[in-house]
């Protein structure tokens, strides 16, 4: 891409920033200025679409700044990675498989970087380098160097590196598990990670001080969301879910590939019977899933076909049980399950005090990861507590 380009994306980075301001993601001029000065399509000069074939198959077709230009500006998560295990080419230009990066939803990324609530001077790590976009937005907010960035794929940091180069920014950049921080030996103001992880890992609070602010979303299975912490002078990280709603693609220990989930054979069939709760009531209830999380740690929320097609939203636990509600709305609300009866009765339970408390949402949910490892959630009101199992 030459200097052309960047002048003829300017009023495409001016109206996306005016697009965030509007929307009230962007809510100062700093970060105002960053998302109208910083182009994207540097960072995201080729990405994937996802889009249903003739044969009605899910596929991530190649898209190229060069060819829209518009296209890299909207505000949409593109997709730049794909986990080679799993790829498969469908012609020349699309492929199937699981995205491993992305940049991502610019207002998801104005939103944390506003909640970050960084200073001048202060030092930031982010976990997930991916393309260097929101490096490039650190960059130019606090200067290259307060900006340190660690991501698992070494490809994908040499390319970042290539590219914030040539937008003008040389932060500090490392391949490495970012569970383990940065190698670099100091402490941050910010830690900000766009990838989930499933509890806050030590070395984060290792490289943090007192005041520190960490943001990052935490996978608990049936769902998970974004914590602002501050890390206090016990060097217990404590804070609550944002308002800033978003989820990432987890962290993993491998450059490329995910892990392929392990789940122990499905205990039989036992019973079908009526319930208060239905699977529309899950999915269209984010704080709630969020809820049963709490209440199930271990557990897992999938979508599940018959052999006849019919299709369901199915809870299951590592012990082999299961409970299903389909996704159809016919008729009377009804659970199948398999194995030990009590799963559902915990949803159906979760259901109750969630309703019964005015429907919380997800901010009214404390998170606390103490110096031991441990964490809990509470209902910042009433103080109600969930324990959280240890890392
Ligand atoms: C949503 S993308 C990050 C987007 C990026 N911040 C940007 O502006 O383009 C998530 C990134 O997390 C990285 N990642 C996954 N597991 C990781 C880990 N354990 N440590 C560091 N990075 C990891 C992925 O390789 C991917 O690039």
């Amino acid at each position: 891409m030459t200097a052309s380009t960047v002048d003829r994306a300017r009023p495409y980075m001016a109206a996306l920033a005016e697009e965030l301001s509007a929307a009230g993601t962007i809510r100062s001029r700093r970060w105002d200025d960053a998302f109208s000065s910083v182009p994207r399509h540097l960072f995201v000069p080729r990405w994937y679409e996802q889009e249903t074939d003739e044969r009605g198959i899910a596929v991530w077709r190649e898209r190229r700044a060069a060819d829209d230009l518009a296209a890299a500006y909207r505000d949409t998560t593109l997709v730049t990675a794909l986990d080679p295990a799993t790829v498969e080419q469908v012609d020349d230009t699309a492929w199937t498989g699981i995205p491993t990066s992305s940049s991502t939803l610019p207002s998801l990324m104005a939103g944390m970087l506003e909640d970050l609530a960084v200073e001048d001077r202060y030092r930031v790590l982010e976990i997930g380098t991916g393309t260097g976009y929101n490096s490039a937005l650190l960059s130019y907010r606090l200067g290259e160097h307060l900006v340190y960035s660690v991501d698992v794929d070494p490809a994908l940091v040499e390319t970042a590196r290539q590219r914030l180069a040539e937008a003008g920014y040389v932060p500090r950049l490392a391949v490495g598990d970012g569970s383990h921080g940065h190698p670099a030996e100091c402490t941050f103001d910010r830690i900000i990670a766009t990838c989930s992880v499933p509890a806050i890992p030590e070395a984060w609070l290792g490289q943090s001080r007192p005041g520190t602010v960490v943001l990052t979303d935490v996978d608990l299975g049936i769902e998970g969301g974004l914590v602002r912490l501050t890390v206090d002078s016990k060097w217990r990280a404590l804070g609550h879910f944002t308002t800033t709603g978003g989820r990432f693609m987890a962290a993993r220990t491998d450059a490329t590939t995910y892990a392929a989930p392990q789940w122990p054979e499905r205990a039989p069939i036992a019973a079908t019977r009526p319930t208060t709760v239905t699977a529309a009531d899950i999915r269209a209830n984010y704080p709630f899933r969020l809820l049963l999380a709490f209440h199930l740690p271990g557990a897992q929320l999938v979508y599940h076909v018959d052999d006849a097609g019919a299709m369901a939203l199915q809870l299951q636990r590592p012990d082999g049980s299961w409970a299903r509600a389909p996704l159809s709305a016919d008729g009377p609300a009804t659970v199948t399950y398999g194995g030990a009866p009590g799963l559902w009765r915990e949803v159906e339970a979760a259901w109750r005090w969630w309703n019964d408390t005015g429907r919380p949402a997800q901010d009214r949910f404390g998170y606390s990861r103490e110096a031991d490892g441990s964490a809990y959630v509470w209902h910042v009101p009433d103080g109600t507590r969930w324990d959280l199992p240890s890392a």
